[in-house]
């Protein structure tokens, strides 16, 4: 398995571009299968996860053809399987999003019942109690969720337990080529779902209430293939803000948008950073200062994003005085904190809390990654300490970060990937 090495002390002075969001480029992928002829999908980032979901779709029969822009033209009226099989869905957790514009479209689906991961038990009982108020019939045999719906989907009045991102997208999807009209209440805000929405309503699709926690969604008989552009990575902005914050440096981040990250751009002012926008470029400077400790706590958009949360610990690891890092999305989220105290950092936990005592310098150590945001974190931390660190088990780094050494090296880091 590959390792990042990274040599602590710079601080991150520099510019980089922001790719294409993993989290909205995902579901928009998934959306394709809904449509009745080619789609032409920019801006996709290119990352593992973005290419197993392309595998994916690839192994149903649908045809993938990368342009010379480097856009992924898709067209699933070559589908002919309607199956994500344990090998695909067991590496990547998010293809669960093809249940939903699967079954609508052509009224079955089998799909590998996705696992847990080191973040949490993760369950998808939103997604298939959903499908099934919209009239499928549902059952998990195997290990596969098997969903039919032979005569079509049936708009449904749904309220969501909790909210949930993939969730609501499963439903957003499906609910597009139903029969009358879908209501979903406690429906997620996230701009990812947004970006997905408004894909679809470019396929055709009646959607309205789109950034709201109500959805309402007028099926309608066909949608057509489109263009779409896939919008930044807001959570990929949000590491690389925390990074240059986190080693008392500056950075330009161009090709992203602020709007969506508001809650974490407070939070980074409160932390000591000066924080300016112009058009799609985010610029952050701390004047060489140490950053101040924060205090958060995680919830659905728009408060403060979970997947920001691990990113945060370690900026707060080095910060000046004590913070308390709650989270409530996931229940084992704060798995990075024991790797972080191996660096030297001062963490207790209490629960979903992490209380952190600000350290000036962290030491590098050999450290293990076990999840995508946790990795990051790692790697912030890394670049703050004093010494050398290695990184272990990065393919989780490799599923949401773009070229991470060579962004980081353009910005002063000493990084370098060491073939495992
Ligand atoms: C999406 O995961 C993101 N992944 C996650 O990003 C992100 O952390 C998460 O949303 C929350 O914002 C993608 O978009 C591909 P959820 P998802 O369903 O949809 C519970 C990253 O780092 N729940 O919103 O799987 C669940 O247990 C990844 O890029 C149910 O109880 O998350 C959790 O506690 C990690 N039943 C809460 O909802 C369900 O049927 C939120 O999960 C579904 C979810």
């Amino acid at each position: 398995m590959d390792k990042l090495i990274i040599q602590g002390g710079p601080k991150i002075c520099g510019e980089i571009r922001i790719s294409g969001s993993k989290n909205s480029g995902l579901p928009i992928l998934a959306a394709t299968l809904l449509a009745n002829g080619p789609m032409n999908i920019c801006n996709l980032p290119h990352l593992n996860d973005i290419t197993t979901m392309l595998a994916l779709l690839r192994c149903m029969g649908v045809g993938i053809t990368i342009n010379e822009n480097m856009a992924v033209e898709v067209d699933p009226t070559t589908l002919t399987d309607h199956e994500a099989p344990y090998e695909l869905v067991k590496t990547m957790r998010a293809s669960i999003l093809v249940l939903g514009p699967t079954l609508a479209k052509f009224g079955k689906a089998d799909v590998s019942f996705p696992g847990g991961c080191a973040i949490g038990s993760r369950p998808v009982d939103i997604h298939l109690r959903g499908l099934e108020a919209m009239g499928a019939e549902i059952e998990v045999d195997g290990g596969y969720i098997r969903a039919r719906a032979p005569n079509g989907l049936k708009g449904t009045h749904f309220v969501m337990d909790v909210v949930t991102v993939g969730g609501t997208e499963n439903l957003l999807m499906a609910a597009t080529l139903a029969e009358g009209t879908t209501i979903l209440e406690n429906a997620a805000r996230e701009p990812e779902v947004v970006d997905l929405a408004e894909c679809l309503v470019a396929m055709g699709a009646k959607i309205t209430g789109i950034g709201s926690n109500r959805l309402e969604i007028e099926g309608v008989k066909a949608l057509n293939g489109c263009t779409y552009t896939v919008m930044p990575d807001r959570i990929e902005t949000g590491t690389y803000l925390v990074a240059a914050a986190a080693t008392g440096g500056s950075i330009k981040l161009r090709d992203t948008r602020a709007d969506i990250l508001t809650a974490v751009i407070h939070k980074l002012e409160e932390a000591g950073a000066e924080i300016s926008v112009e058009g799609d470029t985010i610029s952050l400077e701390m004047h060489g200062k140490r950053p101040k400790a924060v205090n958060l706590r995680t919830a659905p958009y728009p408060a403060f994003p979970t997947d920001m949360q691990a990113q945060f610990t370690a900026m707060n690891a080095v910060a000046i005085g004590t913070s308390a890092v709650t989270e409530t999305i996931f229940e084992n989220r704060l798995i990075q904190v024991h790797e972080l105290n191996r660096m030297g950092a001062n963490i207790t936990l209490e629960g979903n809390t992490a209380l952190i005592t600000g350290v000036e310098r962290l030491t590098g150590a050999p450290v293990m990654a076990t999840d995508l945001r946790a990795s990051a974190s790692l790697v912030i931390a890394a670049m703050t300490a004093e010494g050398e660190t290695l990184v272990d088990r990065i393919y989780h780094i490799d599923r949401g970060y773009e070229c991470i050494e060579e962004k980081l090296q353009q910005l002063g880091v000493n990084i370098r990937r060491v073939p495992g």
